[in-house]
């Protein structure tokens, strides 16, 4: 698990410099030195529109040259331009660049403290909203509050859409992903109820977390196309927080228990395996504030990165930590199949816990790894294939773990000749050979 968490906090680094937000920011800019503030970063179509509200501006010079002082729109292209012309000496500001789109200089602020100004971004491209003081050499600070829209007109209706181009289609993503699982859950309960007979307790605890899937993703359906109608986050706030919370730790919790072996191989927890829960639940309750956090905070201050590294550091002991159980059962298993001669039977279930194992692994480095990566790689109007793609790893192994532990299929103490048995034991001794 090493290299994929290395590998992680790599791409992650990429993700922080596109990810691509979409609503109404407020920014406040107290007594600021820097040369460039990031404010935002959004996908624009052909009928992009940002909104720029300054207000309260204070500077801490007076009797500058304020032409290079303000706010600019640039592609991450046309960064690399300025960035080489500003080495070459071309230009001594970002601002007086021919790259970057100027919205607004402060020289013409005048007197005034505020100034509301609209900008049509009709060429198509994801851009970054920056503000640049080129008067650091003066020493001047910036005090303002910054409220930035960013938002596409929609082509017909001419509505305004504040998701990124790349995103506004995510409520559909969303809502059509919450029907898959409501169908799963409905087919689920119609299984229950056919092999009544045969069902473990986990069985149940299992549908309730296809249900919890099923409304988290009902609920970011919601939030977003509230975000995309309105701008601001969070339709259903509260309830949107309680099923990504109870979502999270009902998932990491059935993947310990499954891995345990729980009411399938035994009805009871050992007391190293109840450690793992008791390590894992508090740190998933730990990750969803930070995700909380991050979700309110937006990617451009210091809280969002601090909250950033501890989720990913604490996702990272959770899905190592569910691992254990498996591995646990997995050498109980093969040693229960070496001594209790019932070689088949045992060498049954230890193929679907190796089995479970690595679609574990599997599902956890697709969906934190391989989706991130995506993410940086693909165009900004495409940045919906990864939630498709992360969406669909996490369906396939929700299939997957729900097939393969079904309540009848887990009775592998039915029939088994001698032959078959026979079978097992020798292929239990090639078995030995293979290590974990
Ligand atoms: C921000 O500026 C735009 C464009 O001038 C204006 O239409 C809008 O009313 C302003 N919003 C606020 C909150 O001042």
């Amino acid at each position: 698990m090493a290299i994929p968490a290395a590998l992680r906090l790599a791409v992650l680094l990429g993700v922080v410099l596109s990810a691509a937000v979409a609503e109404i920011r407020f920014s406040e800019i107290r007594s600021d030195g820097r040369g460039i503030i990031l404010l935002d970063e959004f996908g624009f179509t052909h009928r992009g529109r940002l909104e720029l509200n300054v207000s309260g501006v204070a500077l801490s010079k007076t009797g500058l040259d304020l032409a290079g002082v303000g706010f600019f729109l640039c592609t991450r292209d046309s960064w690399f331009n300025v960035r080489k012309q500003l080495e070459d000496g071309e230009i001594t500001c970002a601002l007086q660049s021919d790259s970057v789109r100027q919205v607004l200089t402060f020289d013409k602020l005048g007197q005034k403290t505020r100034y509301d100004t609209e900008y049509k971004q009709d060429d198509a491209n994801q851009y970054a909203l920056v503000f640049a003081n080129c008067l650091q050499e003066q020493q001047l600070r910036v005090s303002m509050d910054v409220r930035s829209a960013t938002y596409n007109l929609d082509g017909k209706s001419g509505r305004r859409d504040y998701l990124s181009a790349g995103k506004t289609v995510l409520p559909r993503v969303y809502f059509l992903f919450s029907l898959i699982y409501f169908v799963l859950a409905g087919l689920w309960v119609y299984f229950l109820y056919k092999k009544r007979l045969t069902a473990f307790k986990i069985h149940f605890f299992m549908l309730a977390v296809l249900i919890l899937k099923g409304l988290n993703l009902l609920c970011e359906a919601e939030d977003k196309s509230y975000i995309k109608r309105t701008g601001s986050a969070h339709g259903w706030d509260v309830l949107f927080y309680i099923f990504s919370f109870l979502k999270g730790i009902s998932l990491f919790t059935l993947i310990v228990l499954i891995g345990t072996g729980w009411s399938f191989l035994k009805p009871y927890l050992q007391d190293k395996e109840k450690k793992v829960l008791m390590i894992v639940i508090p740190l998933q309750v730990v990750a969803n504030i930070a995700q909380v956090v991050i979700d309110e905070t937006g990617p451009f201050s210091q809280d969002w990165f601090t909250w950033k590294q501890v989720f990913l550091l604490v996702d990272v002991v959770c899905c190592c930590a569910v691992l254990f159980p498996i591995v646990w059962s997995i050498k109980n298993l093969r040693e229960a199949a070496r001594t209790d001669g019932k070689a088949a039977v045992n060498l049954m279930k230890l193929t679907l816990f190796r089995q479970y194992y690595i679609v574990v692994i599997c599902y956890i480095y697709f969906t934190r790894v391989v989706v991130y990566a995506l993410e940086t790689i693909t165009s900004y109007k495409y940045l919906w294939t990864s939630v498709v793609a992360a969406e669909l790893a996490t369906l396939a192994f929700y299939v997957f773990t729900g097939y393969k532990f079904r309540p009848e299929a887990h009775n592998p103490y039915f029939a088994i000749d001698d032959e078959e048995e026979e079978a097992a034991a020798e292929a239990l001794k090639l078995e030995d050979e293979f290590e974990l």
